[in-house]
C-alpha cells in the first residue's frame, strides 16, 4: 500500500511562507510528478512527505494513518536523490544491502532481497563491482536498488536524472517508467522537465510559488490547461499566447494556441508573419516567426521539412477549434 495524503499543509522557513495551505493525494501506485520552475517548492514538497523536513502546519497521512510526527526512517518511504552518493569502497552488492544490514535484517533475507533488486534492475552481472567501475546510468540503478529492497510504501525521487547526459537521461526515463509498471509501487517523482513529467507521470501536480496550479492526467494538462501558467509550462516548444485585438475576437483577454495546431499554408491562411529562425529537424520544422502584428514571436511546428528560410513571408492558418481561451485573470474560459 502507499497512498499518501496532504491535509492543509504549510512550510514556512522562518517568516518566510514556501508552502501556502496545500491539499493532495496521491493514490496508491500512481506515479505522481511535481513539477514546476525551479525554486517553487517541489523539493520542499518531497522531504515533508519523506519527514526530512517538518511541516508547520497541516497533516500529512500515509495509508490513512497520520504521519506528520512520524520519523522518516519509520515513514516506509524510499528517497531516490540526484547526487546518487554511493559507498565508493563498498561493492555494488553491499552498496545495495547497506539499509537493510543497518535494519539488521538476516543475511538469507538480505540476500534473496538483494538478489531480486538487482535482477529487477540488471545489475546481476554488476553485484561484486565497485560504484567506480560502473557508468553512470547503473550507478543510478544501484541507488534505485538500494531503495527497492527495503520494500517502500512509495519511491520518493528528487530530480534523479538531471546530472544524466541528454541520451543517458531518456534511457533512465524509460527505465524507472518500466520499473514502476513491473512494481506498480507509489512513486512521487520531482521534476522541473515538463517532458520528463508528460512522459512518465499518470498525474501530474503544477506547481508555481508553493501553489498547485492544477493536477491531472498528461493529456488533461496539454488539452485544458486551467490557466496560462499550465498552458505555458506543458507542451513543447510552448503554446503560443497573445492578447489584444485577435484575442478580443475570440471573446478572450488571452488566446492560446499550441505550435502543432497552426498550418503552413500556400497563400490564404488568417495569419501571416515573416520567417526568423527555422529549426530544421527533419521529422519537424519549428518556425519562429515574427511581423504577425499578433505576438513578438510566433512558434509554429510543421511536420517533416519544410522549406522555407529567414526572411520568407509564410501563411498560417490557425485551427480554430484548438484555441484555447482565457479571461483577464488568466483562467480558462470553458
Ligand atoms: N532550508 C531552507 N531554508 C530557507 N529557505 C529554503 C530552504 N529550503 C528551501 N528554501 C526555499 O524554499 C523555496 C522552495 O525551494 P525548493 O523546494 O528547493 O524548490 P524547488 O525544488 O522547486 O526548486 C525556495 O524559495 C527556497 O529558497
Ligand atoms: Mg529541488
Amino acid at each position: 500500500m502507499g497512498q499518501i495524503q496532504l491535509k492543509q499543509v504549510t512550510k514556512s522557513f522562518g517568516d518566510v511562507q514556501v508552502i501556502p495551505p496545500l491539499d493532495l493525494i496521491i493514490q496508491d501506485g500512481e506515479f505522481t510528478v511535481f513539477v514546476g520552475p525551479s525554486g517553487c517548492g517541489k523539493s520542499t514538497l518531497l522531504r515533508l512527505i519523506a519527514g526530512l523536513e517538518d511541516i508547520t502546519t497541516g497533516h500529512i497521512e500515509i495509508d490513512g494513518q497520520d504521519a506528520t510526527d512520524v520519523v522518516p526512517a519509520k515513514r516506509g518511504l524510499a528517497m531516490v536523490f540526484q547526487s546518487y552518493a554511493l559507498y565508493p569502497h563498498m561493492s555494488v552488492r553491499k552498496n545495495i544491502a547497506f539499509p537493510l544490514r543497518m535494519a539488521k535484517l538476516n543475511q538469507v533475507e538480505i540476500t534473496k532481497r538483494v538478489e531480486r533488486a538487482a535482477s529487477v534492475l540488471n545489475l546481476t552481472d554488476y553485484l561484486d563491482r565497485r560504484p567506480g567501475q560502473l557508468s553512470g546510468g547503473q550507478r543510478q540503478r544501484v541507488a534505485i536498488g538500494r531503495a527497492i529492497v527495503r520494500d517502500p510504501a512509495a519511491f520518493l525521487f528528487d530530480e534523479p536524472l538531471s546530472n544524466l547526459d541528454a541520451a543517458l537521461r531518456v534511457g533512465m526515463r524509460l527505465e524507472i517508467s518500466e520499473l514502476h509498471k513491473r512494481l506498480e509501487t507509489t512513486m512521487v517523482y520531482v521534476t522541473h522537465d515538463q517532458v520528463e513529467a508528460m512522459t512518465m507521470a499518470d498525474k501530474i501536480v503544477v506547481l508555481q510559488a508553493g501553489v498547485i496550479e492544477q493536477v491531472g492526467t498528461p493529456l488533461e494538462l496539454y488539452h485544458t490547461p486551467r490557466n496560462t501558467f499550465v498552458a505555458g509550462f506543458i507542451g513543447s516548444p510552448k503554446m503560443n499566447l497573445m492578447t489584444g485585438g485577435e484575442a478580443a475576437k475570440h471573446n478572450a483577454h488571452t488566446i492560446g494556441v499550441r505550435p502543432e495546431h497552426i498550418d503552413v499554408v500556400e497563400s490564404g491562411g488568417q495569419w501571416q508573419g515573416t520567417v526568423g529562425v527555422a529549426e530544421h529537424l527533419g521529422s519537424d520544422t519549428f518556425f519562429h516567426i515574427h511581423n504577425t502584428g499578433l505576438a513578438e514571436t510566433l512558434t509554429v511546428r510543421a511536420i517533416g521539412d519544410v522549406n522555407l528560410k529567414h526572411g520568407d513571408t509564410i501563411h498560417l492558418a490557425p485551427r480554430v477549434d484548438e484555441i484555447h481561451r482565457f479571461d483577464a485573470d488568466g483562467l480558462r474560459i470553458a
